[in-house]
């Protein structure tokens, strides 16, 4: 599908987020502003975390929201040199498993995760973004 809007972006998390249990892992590709983070805030708002906006965690590797209907946790891995952890060397199994994990630049982790959610975003203009959602 495709958006016209960082809010319509927000829109489209919010319908996957109604059908997310826990132990989902979301993979988010995308380009640097494709709109990774405004999708995690979708999937924030949707879950229930209305006080605790999601910032991009630009200089904090994990971000963790609770008091919505299934924790949400927000991992960005840009800063990781590509192929340098996998999910267990950065405790990111544990989280994955009682909460929803989403997760930017996956192209770091060393290896693929099994059963998670691909999401990725292209840029197709300014405000023109193509998202695709792959279940594996
Ligand atoms: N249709 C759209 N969907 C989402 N964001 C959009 C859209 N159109 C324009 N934008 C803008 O694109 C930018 C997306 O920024 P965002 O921080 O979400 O990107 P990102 O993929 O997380 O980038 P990074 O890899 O740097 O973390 C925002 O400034 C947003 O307003
Ligand atoms: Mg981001």
């Amino acid at each position: 599908m495709q958006t016209e809007s960082e809010a319509q972006t927000r829109r489209v998390a919010i319908a996957l987020a109604d059908r997310l249990t826990p132990g989902t892992v979301l993979l988010l590709h995308g380009d640097l502003g494709a709109g990774k983070t405004a999708f995690v805030r979708g999937l924030a708002e949707a879950l229930g975390f209305t006080d605790d906006p999601v910032s991009s965690p630009t200089f904090t590797l994990v971000h963790e929201y609770k008091g919505g209907r299934v924790p949400l946790y927000h991992a960005d891995l840009y800063r990781l040199p590509d192929g340098g952890a996998s999910l267990d060397d950065l405790g990111l199994d544990e989280v994955a498993q009682d909460g929803v994990l989403a997760i930017e630049w996956p192209e770091r982790l060393a290896r693929g995760v099994p059963g998670a959610i691909d999401v990725r975003i292209d840029i197709v203009s300014d405000t023109g973004r193509r998202i695709t959602i792959e279940y594996r």
